[in-house]
């Protein structure tokens, strides 16, 4: 038996396994059926799966695998780091395991091969079979996308939202609201739509590990994730030293306990000594590319002054896990205006106002929004014409009830 058959076995061996141990996630996230779709439709032969770590994408894509299998397909789960393939090009193998008559293939981890651009490219000009690879959003924004750009489809996996997490965790089958039907319906929508815990959602639960694991265990588990972002995803991809790592970690500590005040970046270089501005906003890109901040940009003209002072928001359930895992108590403000961004910055664009005497945001140039307690009064917002108040409340007739904005995707 030749090399590669014998690397070609240990491979589908473990591809076998590893799709069988999936069949025990029976909950899938929102993006399943889009991705069947596609990789049904046959446009896109190369489907690339992005999105920050804890997402989901292993078990989405195995999931995507597994429903191919019981159609009849052929598909081979290809760990894109496994020391079997050291030595070997991806192309090889999946020209070898054509061979044996494969011809879907996930490649998980695509990133953590040097030249996995190249080696997709060479796949997808000489060999008919479609590929569906996992993958960080930051090395193909910085290498992949040029090389792919006609080959490839892109698909973000996001945090959960509060719809998924109501349906998967409740068994609802809760649609999607359109920001059009919540600022026109939200009285009617506030009674149809029973309210679920917004704190459990941004404590723990918008992530899928809540799934499966007791909070206890599971909130352990997105720790561990979050030093897999510090002190493997920032050297690795990068290549920041150990003293901007050891920034890093106290600059998200920092981030976790402030004020929606506070956010922006001179007053987070301000506030953590002898971390330079340059090193604040280096992390900041970082951190926002790999899915744990969102950066919001200030409302007006794009320049560059004004691009300095974006403002910081964390991905649930980020903020809470990392402030009390260090003994703090994170701003309940802040933890809405997360909220509100991470729904809100989905399919709409979204800016905040620098002033202090305006609203919060404003969506799409256009809708603007206060955010605040269930006491947050009219008085911010009273001679703008399109601006609504949010508020973290059940039912009320001049205000929307946050937990609609979870909605809205
Ligand atoms: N559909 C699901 N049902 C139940 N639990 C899930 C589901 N999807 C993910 N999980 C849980 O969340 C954990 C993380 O999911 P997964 O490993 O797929 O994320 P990932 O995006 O591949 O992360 P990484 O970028 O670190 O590889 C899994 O170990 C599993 O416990
Ligand atoms: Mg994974």
């Amino acid at each position: 038996m030749g090399d590669m058959e014998k690397t070609f076995e240990r491979i589908a061996e473990m591809s076998r396994q590893s799709l069988e141990k999936a069949k025990n996630f029976e909950k899938r996230r929102f993006l399943f059926s889009e991705i069947m779709r596609i990789v049904q439709a046959k446009k896109h032969l190369i489907v690339l799966l992005t999105g920050m770590r804890g997402a989901g994408k292993t078990v989405l894509s195995l999931q995507v695998g597994n429903n191919l299998l019981r159609e009849g397909e052929e598909v081979l789960y290809i760990p894109a780091d496994h020391v079997a393939l050291s030595d070997i090009s991806l192309y090889d193998i999946v020209k070898h395991s054509t061979m044996h008559g494969y011809t879907y293939f996930i490649v998980d981890e695509i990133h953590s091969r040097p030249d996995w651009s190249k080696e997709l490219k060479s796949i997808y000009d000489s060999l008919d079979v479609f590929v569906l690879a996992t993958g960080s959003s930051t090395a193909l924004l910085r290498k992949g996308r040029y090389d792919l750009s006609r080959r490839a489809l892109e698909i973000k996996l996001p945090v959960m939202s509060y719809r998924e997490m109501v349906n998967l965790r409740f068994d609802k089958n809760r649609t999607v609201l359109s920001l059009e039907e919540i600022l026109r319906g939200f009285r009617n929508l506030s009674i149809k739509y029973k309210p679920y815990s917004i704190m459990d959602y941004l404590s723990y639960y918008s992530l899928p590990v809540s799934l499966e694991c007791t909070p206890d265990i599971g909130k352990e588990l997105i720790l561990s994730t979050i030093e897999k972002v510090i002190y493997k995803d920032l050297p690795d991809l990068y290549h920041l030293d150990a003293e901007t790592i050891y920034d890093a970690k106290k600059l998200l500590v920092y981030l976790s306990s402030i004020t929606p005040g506070e956010t922006s970046i001179s007053n987070l270089a301000q506030m953590l000594e002898n971390v330079g501005k340059g090193t604040v906003k280096t992390l900041l890109t970082a951190f926002s590319e790999l899915g744990v901040t969102f950066a919001v940009p200030p409302h007006g003209k794009p320049g560059k002054r004004l691009r300095k002072s974006y403002k910081v928001l964390m991905t649930p359930p980020y903020r809470h896990i990392i402030a009390r895992a260090r003994g703090l108590e994170p701003s309940i403000g802040t933890l809405r205006e997360d909220f509100f961004v991470a729904h809100a910055c989905h399919a709409h664009s979204v800016e905040y106002f620098k002033s202090k005497r305006m609203p919060d945001y404003v969506l799409d140039g256009r809708y603007i929004f206060e955010i605040g307690g269930s006491k947050k009064t009219k008085r911010q917002i009273k001679a703008i014409k399109e601006a609504y108040l949010v508020a973290d409340t059940t039912y009320s007739e001049t205000k929307i009830p946050l937990h609609l904005f979870g909605y809205l995707y």
